[in-house]
């Protein structure tokens, strides 16, 4: 996994050789980690502006705390988790593929594919229309792999990808965009609630399979959050504006299977691929004790309408709070750069309650050796 010292010499040497033979020029690139992200409106930032789909944040007040103050396609006010993750790697922030900006050299920083809206699942989301489902995300992926092949060659490529950095975060839609769309939805009659986890995780572990297939061997894989503790659940289904019970069950379910999948699946590849990120202790620390971690509240959404401004969309005439570091929710849905912050910052130092077998930090330190 690791790049030592004489390699990466050569792979300067290599890049040296494209400077001077190549039309484009790529500055060497040796020492950085690609950075790869797949999933859902958690991680995209910005594949779905290119789409036409409702599912985007490409409108005021996404982005007000960027410093163009401008919307990025984020679900954030500010920098979501890829954004957070690539500066604790030292890595430029990811493009999404769709950007017509991602060519040449940016190409070697990494990529992000995720599209906001899609889950596990391929009917997750339906509504939104025209989304970049996981398998498409992964097709793009192959495709992103022969285009830098055309740079770089395709074993230099083989090794970019093989040291690379994965995100993966995918699930809460499955249960919020599908299972519990509608009353009465069509896989909540097909299946209860825990036989529809298992189908989840039987085909989550497809997807993964699949990734490691692609040549990915470093994937960090978030469960989901608190989902019946975000303001929307919390108005729409908690009594009191507590958390909605049903989608705390399907957390409560959700969670520990995919971190027994991760393990079988490193133990059947024979080494530690997958690492599981407790995304769902991370949050409920700052969901349970808000004030512990400066914020006045978890229950109410900086931007939206209506009880702990949990409906409909953050828009221009939504509700809007004017200091986003006190709010652990930027939206209905999604959490402000602030608790992203804390979120990323036990990715990289979390114990194993957090991250399992290890944190990214430790990851970092293993894979920087030969
Ligand atoms: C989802 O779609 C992909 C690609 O179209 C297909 O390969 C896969 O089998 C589908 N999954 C299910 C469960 O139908
Ligand atoms: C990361 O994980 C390792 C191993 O579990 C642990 O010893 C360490 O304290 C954690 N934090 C940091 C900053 O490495």
């Amino acid at each position: 996994m690791g790049i030592s010292s004489s390699s990466s010499s050569f792979t300067c040497w290599i890049m040296l050789v494209l400077l001077v033979l190549t039309p484009a020029s790529f500055a060497p690139q040796a020492e950085a980690r690609a950075f790869f992200v797949f999933g859902d409106s958690l991680v995209d930032n910005g594949n779905n502006n290119y789409l036409a789909t409702t599912a985007r944040a490409d409108a005021p007040p996404y982005g007000i705390d960027t410093p163009t103050h401008r919307a990025t396609g984020r679900f954030s006010n500010g920098l979501n988790i890829p954004d957070l993750i690539s500066e604790a790697i030292g890595s430029e922030p990811t493009q999404p593929y769709l950007s017509p900006a991602l060519t040449g050299e940016r190409l070697l920083v990494g990529a992000n594919f995720a599209s906001a809206g899609i889950g596990i699942l391929n009917d997750t989301g339906v509504q939104f229309l025209n989304i970049i489902r996981i398998y498409e995300q992964l097709q793009y992926f192959q495709q992103y792999q022969q285009r830098v092949s055309t740079l770089i060659g395709a074993e230099q490529t083989q090794r970019l990808v093989n040291e690379a950095l994965v995100l993966m975060t995918l699930g809460g839609n499955d249960f919020v965009n599908n299972y519990y769309l509608i009353p009465f939805s069509a896989r909540s009659r097909q299946f209860s609630l825990p036989n529809y986890v298992v189908y989840l995780i039987s085909e989550y572990r497809e997807i993964l399979t699949r990734v490691y297939e692609l040549g990915a061997r470093r994937v960090l894989v978030t469960g989901t959050g608190p989902l019946g503790c975000v303001p929307a659940e919390r108005a729409m289904r908690g009594r009191n504006g507590e958390c909605s019970i049903e989608l705390q069950r399907a957390t409560g379910l959700f969670n520990p299977q995919l971190v027994q999948m991760l393990n079988r699946l490193n133990r059947e590849i024979g080494s530690d691929i997958f690492i599981a990120v407790n995304a769902n202790e991370m949050s409920l620390d700052f969901v349970t004790n808000p004030q512990a971690y400066g914020f006045v509240t978890s229950q109410v959404a900086c931007c939206g309408q209506g009880p702990y401004n949990g409906i409909g969309l953050c828009t221009a005439a939504s509700n809007l709070c004017p200091n986003r570091d006190i709010y652990a929710f930027w939206d209905p849905f999604h959490p402000t750069e602030k608790a992203n912050r804390i979120i990323v910052q036990r990715i990289l130092t979390g114990s194993n309650k957090y991250m399992n077998p290890m944190n990214l930090s430790t990851i970092m330190l293993l894979d920087s050796r030969t």
